[in-house]
């Protein structure tokens, strides 16, 4: 007799790293409790939502799906629902008071542990609350095989960060920086290649400062030379860059390393010198347009993208001017853009001149439809080129098309078969939209010439 298959539905909210901690759980679960993964969250035996905190709306859009499973797990009560990641750190057990309906509630530094965690949920009738910070990074070295036809992965080198900018809650929830092993890391993206993978993107919450917490002298910039060296690895990212950490030394990594792609986030978060000091971020808008204009010196074309935050406190429209100033000046290719929200712990939650709400959101709308031009004016700029795209798989809007990536990060789709899954091919852009270029693969290029 065979027995019934198991499923589970994890609803990932939040940034790369969640994503990249779900795909770890879906490995472990599958590994050691059998789960296979589902999209129907009826169907689900398990339920996992691996939350964000970082800010206000992402927690209560998590609040809103785990409101969701109470009406489930009535109709199914042998499902098990669990709670993962910054919010289940940050709530702890107070999320069991506040939501009854869950089982278990998985913290920032015990993902390597969630099958464990699952199990004893199914043994007791008590809720499992595993919180704790473990001083070593386990928790983050979880091979996730890739899915065949995989053309990108994710590697997380480090977690963690030590910097405490006053509006951020991560160095609460997520501990103190720690980098991973540049061996364990090395072979992680060697075992990719070797299962397809042609582009890593090299995870943290600060990567310009791997290696302090390591006894090897290793830097970034010296691990970014590593993976360079790994046969069948044709591109090379990372995410995210602290501006006041980013080395001379890594800067010529995008002169000298091919594999390197021309693309940088680069979070300056605000154009005020008195606000960034309030941030407590370590650099001045001077210092920051010095390190992008060294970027552009050293390398040619590449893109710049940001993360801001408008309405910090105390933040005049001045302020926000200077901001709006700072983007005219730099000319992201894209940002990220938030209004502040206080989150608990946070060093700003105490500072006074709270700006009005409506004020945020009227600042937010001004910046995002700058942005949006400007990020148009410079897809623009790419029609007629000639750009290297490699492509990872078929276009969302149409079966007869490809898509896939420049090196500075834009998607491009052009007609195209899944045979071209996974090769970089010459491909002249034809128009540019908002989110996306359009192209013809180049006769005699690439795509003409792979038997
Ligand atoms: N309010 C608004 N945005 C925030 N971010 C981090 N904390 C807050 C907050 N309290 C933004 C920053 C960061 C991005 C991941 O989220 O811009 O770079
Ligand atoms: Fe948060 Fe600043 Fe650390 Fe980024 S660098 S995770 S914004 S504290």
């Amino acid at each position: 007799m065979s027995e019934k298959k198991r499923l589970c539905y994890i609803h990932t909210m939040g940034c790369q790293m969640n994503v990249h901690d779900s795909e770890q759980m879906a490995v472990l679960l599958k590994r050691h409790g059998g789960y296979d993964q589902t999209d129907d969250v009826e169907q689900a035996d398990l339920v996992i939502v691996n939350t964000c905190s970082v800010r206000e709306k992402a927690e209560q859009k998590a609040h809103s799906f785990i409101g969701r499973m109470r009406k489930l797990k009535r109709e199914n009560p042998d499902m098990i629902v669990g709670v993962a990641g910054c919010l289940a750190q940050q709530w702890g057990e107070l999320f069991i008071k506040r939501s009854p309906h869950l089982d278990f509630v998985c913290g920032t530094h015990n993902f390597h542990r969630i099958a464990e965690i699952v199990d004893r949920t199914q043994r007791t009738s008590r809720p499992v609350i595993e919180t704790d910070f473990h001083k070593s990074v386990r928790s983050i070295g979880v091979y996730a095989p890739p899915q065949p036809g995989t053309v990108h992965a994710f590697v997380t080198i480090m977690q963690g960060c030590n910097n405490f900018c006053s509006y951020c809650i991560v160095p609460y929830l997520r501990g103190r920086e720690e980098s991973r092993d540049w061996r364990d890391i090395v072979n992680e993206v060697t075992t990719l290649a070797d299962d397809g993978v042609k582009e890593v993107t090299l995870l943290g919450q600060n990567v310009n400062s791997y290696g302090q917490t390591l006894d090897d002298d290793v830097n970034f910039s010296r691990l970014i030379g590593y993976i360079h060296d790994i046969k069948g690895i044709e591109r090379i990212r990372f995410t995210t860059s602290h501006p006041k950490d980013l080395s001379d030394g890594l800067i010529d990594c995008f002169h000298g390393l091919p594999k390197l792609c021309e693309h940088i986030h680069l979070p300056v978060q605000a154009g005020s010198n008195r606000i960034l000091k309030r941030m407590n971020r370590g650099y001045t808008v001077e210092e920051y347009m010095r390190k992008v204009e060294k970027l552009h010196e050293r390398c040619h074309g590449i893109s710049v993208t940001s993360d801001i935050i408008v309405g910090f406190p105390g933040e005049t429209e001045e302020d926000f001017q200077k901001t709006i100033d700072l983007m005219e000046k730099v000319r992201f290719d894209n940002t990220f853009s938030f209004q502040y929200s206080d989150r608990p712990g946070i060093a700003s939650v105490g500072y006074a001149e709270k700006v009005p709400m409506e004020v945020k959101k009227r600042r937010l709308v001004v910046l995002q439809s700058r942005q949006k031009e400007i990020t148009l004016e410079k897809n623009q700029a790419a029609e007629g080129a000639v750009v290297d795209v490699l492509v990872d798989g078929v276009s969302k809007n149409s079966a007869r098309d490809v898509t896939g990536r420049t090196r500075t990060n834009r998607i491009v789709n052009f007609e195209g078969d899944i045979s071209l899954i996974g090769q970089v091919i010459d491909v002249k852009i034809t128009t540019a939209y908002m989110h996306s270029l359009r192209g013809v693969a180049v006769p005699g290029g690439r795509f003409h010439n792979v038997g």
